[in-house]
């Protein structure tokens, strides 16, 4: 049993921001995204990034359009400095994009890391120290006012630097570490002395990034702690605002969303999540998110196939198929229902209209996933799904009550099988339910003529494996081969009758005609389905389909043949 809960943990108090504005807002931008897959990311694996590794998430994070990316902790790993090193002198880095670099406030650290970015055109060098009172008590035994100075101090010492590498843009972020677990009059004292400490101005605006490196309440809660930080921050129009949340909750994505409501300009996080302990905040799903609500972000996952591929080589950890957006299973439904209501949804779907599609709320394809895979059956599929299939992959448009009746078939099968049961299997089922059946009846040829005004045929079938040659009039073809069974002791009815032609044939041949016939013998009604080149001979087919269907074991024999 879990301990009673109350003496042990303490609820979150909330902010008493009373006239908070982020409920009513709306994100209309994206905010300025920051990548921290080779930083807060990397630190997490099993198995940090090699060379080879860190270099192709580079390039994947330049090409997905990220403008900043945070690519190590130089003074904390010889294998980051020599990597910040390689991206400079072999000139890796675009010109539009920004490297970032962490730092302790410690002195040596940051000489370290002011010598990792010499000759680079612009970096962000990114100090930090622990706020909270924790981390003042508990882990460094210091004051309040010893954390301003260390904060401060460190500003100083960066700046300072900084005039010396002339050719490097250098633009400073602070973040107070543990903010979401500080007292916020005393974040905003840290967030205030940094400010002012590197004296930043409109045109020279400083970086304040306030991470929830614990995620320790409801998002509303770091909403409204951003937004009081939004609103009583000093010199605000000379400060980028950003985020930086952790998913120990849960809710990272919810924060995040919540705190750019909040005033915030700037994210920072990694792509599907990877990070510390639970992960940073998982910018895809951020970002598309946003897109869905019609504000493009400015990143390009148009491929997200090849995105996932690549994270998983860096990181050597693989997605989980139900992961937003990206994961195997995430534009895949087994469930009748969905698949019934998808398949309408896509047919209804226009071009050019707003995307209305239910049970997806993006469309597969704006992220390069196909729509092959959204429609997958197994034993809980109904109809939609099966049929579905077999319209894209085959060109068989069913009848309504044929879907119904075939996925009783696909059902036997799938119980009988187990797993999924993929197009080409229900299109070897179809066949072999409808198409090559051949007993007791073997269609074999007919000749139609006319009998004084009306239409007579000689259809020529076996039946029990000896040849007949049936005569019957009516008034067509199919009238005429009803009349004809009838003759020879066949009572068989035909209750409904549609055609379609099929736009390219299985085979790859011409168009072809698919017939389908309900009949109804000895009170029993049936699908038949027959194939042809021409249509006369393809109802003529699907009567003696019809009629080969007839035998009450028939459905679980298919099933038993097709899954030895
Ligand atoms: O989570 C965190 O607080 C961090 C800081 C270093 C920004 O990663
Ligand atoms: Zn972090």
């Amino acid at each position: 049993m879990m301990q009673e809960p109350s003496p042990k943990y303490r609820p979150f108090s909330p902010v008493g921001l009373f006239d908070r504005q982020w409920p009513n807002r709306v994100v209309g931008k994206p905010p300025i995204w920051m990548s921290t897959d080779l930083r807060d990311g990397n630190q997490a694996l099993f198995e940090p990034m090699n060379a080879d590794r860190k270099m192709r998430m580079f390039k994947m994070l330049c090409q997905i359009a990220f403008k900043e990316i945070e690519v190590g902790f130089p003074s904390a790993s010889e294998t980051d400095f020599n990597f910040v090193r390689t991206l400079i002198d072999a000139k890796h880095i675009p010109a539009d994009v920004t490297i970032e670099v962490l730092t302790q406030a410690r002195e040596h650290l940051i000489h370290r890391t002011m010598e990792s970015i010499k000759g680079a055109r612009r970096a962000i060098v990114h100090i930090y120290n622990a706020t909270s009172k924790p981390f003042r008590d508990i882990v460094f035994g210091m004051s309040k006012t010893e954390v301003v100075a260390m904060a401060v101090d460190a500003v100083k010492l960066a700046k300072e630097l900084a005039a010396e590498l002339p050719e490097t843009e250098i633009v400073l972020e602070y973040s107070p570490e543990t903010f979401t677990a500080t007292e916020l009059d005393f974040s905003l004292e840290v967030c205030n002395a940094v400010t002012s400490a590197w004296g930043a101005t409109p045109q020279r605006k400083v970086i304040i990034n306030l991470p929830s490196t614990v995620e320790v309440a409801t998002p509303n809660i770091y909403a409204d702690q951003i937004e009081w930080m939004h609103r009583h921050l000093d010199r605000r129009d000379s400060i980028i605002l950003s985020l930086h949340p952790h998913n120990d909750r849960g809710t990272a994505v919810a924060a995040a969303e919540v705190g750019l409501m909040a005033g915030a300009d700037r994210l920072e996080g990694c792509i599907f999540g990877n990070g510390e302990r639970t992960g940073n905040v998982d910018i895809v799903t951020v970002a598309l998110n946003m897109y869905t609500q019609g504000i493009h972000p400015g990143l390009d996952f148009s491929d997200i196939n090849a995105v996932a591929r690549t994270v998983e080589y860096c990181t050597q950890l693989p997605i989980h198929p139900r992961h937003p957006y990206v994961g195997d299973l995430v534009f895949t439904a087994f469930s009748g229902s969905h698949q019934d209501a998808i398949k309408k949804g896509f047919a209804a779907q226009k071009a050019g209209e707003p995307w209305n599609v239910p049970y997806l709320p993006i469309d597969p394809t704006d992220v390069g996933r196909s729509y092959d895979s959204v429609i997958r059956v197994n034993s809980q599929s109904g109809k939609g799904g099966v049929a579905y299939l077999l319209e894209t992959e085959y060109g068989i448009v069913m009848p309504r009550r044929l879907q119904v009746e075939f996925s009783g078939v696909v059902q036997k099968y799938a119980d009988v099988q187990g797993g999924e049961v993929t197009a080409a299997d229900l299109w070897r089922l179809f066949s072999a339910t409808y198409l090559e059946t051949q007993e007791p009846v073997h269609y074999r040829e007919h000749h139609l003529f006319e009998n004084a005004k009306v239409q007579a045929i000689r259809l020529a079938v076996d039946i029990d494996g000896i040849p007949h040659v049936l005569k019957g009039e009516g008034n067509g073809p199919i009238d005429a081969a009803v009349h004809a069974l009838r003759g020879a002791g066949i009572d068989v009815q035909v209750r409904s009758y549609e055609e379609r032609s099929m736009a390219a044939s299985i085979d790859g041949g011409d168009a072809k005609a698919c017939a389908f016939m309900e009949i109804v013998i000895r009170g029993r009604e049936f699908y038949g389905v027959g194939i042809d080149d021409n249509i006369v001979t393809a109802s003529l087919k699907a009567i003696v389909s019809g009629l080969n269907r007839d035998t009450s074991a028939y459905t679980e024999r298919v099933a038993m043949q097709l899954s030895a």
